[in-house]
């Protein structure tokens, strides 16, 4: 920065000082969805398909969900079963078929939450039986099984919810009434990162003692993968696999494309993404790499994603606007506003005469007497002590479930960021750009 005179130093730093003041730091309510009771006082019975490491977490969360109750939960694995019924904590009649519970007319709606590969055949079975859907993310395997899950539930008019619950995040809401307001200015690029490079973040799950071939049904759940003997390290890391899942794009690009997608508004499959990536810590056989790197072209606006850079365990969105920023940090929300009066050069007067400079400032400060007043610095929005997305996310489906209206994450907004994610994988491992090709419902590239 060239030097600016005295006055200038005063007009520019007394704003920056009473932006500085303008700090405000604010507790956002606490969502009333878990403890709504449904719109006519039915409780919805629903039933849970898959209780691993997800359905266990979704029975937990739906215990605290007033308009729900779960009435059957099924899986082939002996000692998942057992959890669910523990995660729900009383004793609902537990299966390894699932067509026992959905052939049953006591029964509303079924939670799914069976590894990603299994969505598709599930989910169809469910609409096909009549029953209302809450599918985990991703939403699906390939776009073929997308697809086919959209046409389904629509034909079957189905309520349909997808399972990434930040969706129902109070801070994510917060973030899209703020960005909808326009206060960010244009919104020209958007910025989201997971890092969690650690075995854990990476899913090198423990095999349980007592997984066997006798304990877990391995033919029904391989189903239409490619066929191969017991592998229990499979069964419980089936993320590392394209036959069962997608990857870090699957599993953890999938809920920073639905709070994109929650906070923007955009409701669209990108235009084309173009990824690179590595496996560099996790060489242990697995088809994905650790580290993905995504630059997606949505309408009016880039975004770069990136997963497991290193270990800092972080999760954050940052929308980058002419006017402010707003960045996501976990469950805080934080909006910094841009100093975007006008102000003198600095920089290029290094190269001018005192005399030169002296003119050209004095011109200055009378083309611009007074420089408007600078918003608040920083504002910051904290997510509500014991929120639960999960539960909120599960309230506003079983609302949905009896009013027959609109879910916050319907089965288009799902295939959607669930594409996003597929074009994200295609694009690493074709070395190419993915375009997505809206006439045929396919990427190419
Ligand atoms: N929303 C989130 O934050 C979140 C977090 C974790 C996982 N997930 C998603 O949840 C889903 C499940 O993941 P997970 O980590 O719980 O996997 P998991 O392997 O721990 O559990 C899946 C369970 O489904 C059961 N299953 C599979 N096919 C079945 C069938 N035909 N009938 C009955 N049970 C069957 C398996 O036996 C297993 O116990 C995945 O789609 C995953 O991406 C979402």
């Amino acid at each position: 920065m060239g030097p600016i005179s005295r006055r200038d130093f005063v007009r520019l730093g007394a704003g920056a000082v009473s932006v500085a003041a303008a700090a405000k730091s604010i507790a956002l309510e606490p969502s009333v969805l878990a403890a709504q009771s449904a719109p006519s006082d039915r409780k919805i019975r629903f039933v849970s398909i898959g209780t691993g490491i997800r359905g266990c977490d979704l029975l937990r969360s739906a215990k605290k969900v007033q308009s729900g109750v779960c009435v059957g939960t099924a899986d082939l694995y002996e000692m998942h079963r057992k959890a669910g019924v523990e995660a729900y904590g009383s004793e609902v009649p537990t299966t390894k078929d699932y067509r026992e519970l959905l052939d049953r007319k006591d029964v509303d709606a079924v939670v799914v939450a069976v590894a990603d590969f299994q969505h598709r055949h599930v989910v169809l079975d469910c609409v096909a039986a009549g029953k209302d859907v809450y599918c985990e993310k991703p939403m699906s395997h390939n776009v073929a099984d997308g697809l086919a899950m959209v046409k389904a539930v629509q034909d079957g008019k189905r309520i349909f919810q997808a399972g990434s619950q930040r969706v129902s995040s109070t801070v994510f809401k917060k973030a899209a009434e703020i960005y909808k307001s326009g206060r960010l200015g244009e919104v020209t690029s958007i910025e989201a990162y997971t890092d969690r490079n650690s075995p854990s973040g990476a899913w090198v799950y423990p095999v349980a003692p007592d997984a066997s071939a006798e304990t877990i049904d391995w033919t029904t759940w391989l189903r239409d993968a490619p066929q191969r003997p017991f592998d229990a390290a499979r069964f419980f890391r089936w993320r590392c696999f394209a036959d069962y899942g997608e990857g870090v794009a699957g599993d953890l690009f999938v809920h920073l494309l639905s709070g994109m997608q929650c906070v923007t508004g955009i409701n669209a499959i990108p235009e084309r993404a173009y990824s690179t990536g590595s496996l560099t810590h996790f060489k242990d056989g697995r088809d994905f790499p650790d580290l993905l790197v995504t630059l997606y072209d949505y309408p009016g606006v880039r975004v770069n994603m990136h997963c497991n850079q290193n270990n800092a365990a972080g999760d954050i969105t940052i929308f980058y606007g002419k006017e402010s920023t707003l960045t996501i940090n976990g469950n805080t929300l934080t909006v910094t506003s841009q100093d975007t009066r006008p102000q003198p050069e600095g920089y290029a007067l290094d190269g001018w005469t005192a005399e030169t400079k002296k003119k050209y400032l004095d011109d200055w400060h009378a083309a611009h007497p007074q420089a408007p007043a600078p918003l608040p610095a920083t504002e910051t929005y904290s997510a509500p002590q014991g929120s639960d997305d999960t539960a909120d996310h599960l309230s506003n489906f079983f609302q949905a479930v009896v009013t027959r209206e609109h879910v916050v994450e319907d089965e288009v907004f799902g295939n959607n960021c669930a594409i996003a994610c597929h074009m994200a994988n295609h694009s690493y491992f074709h070395k190419n750009v993915a375009m997505w090709d809206a006439a045929s419902q396919t990427i190419k590239g």
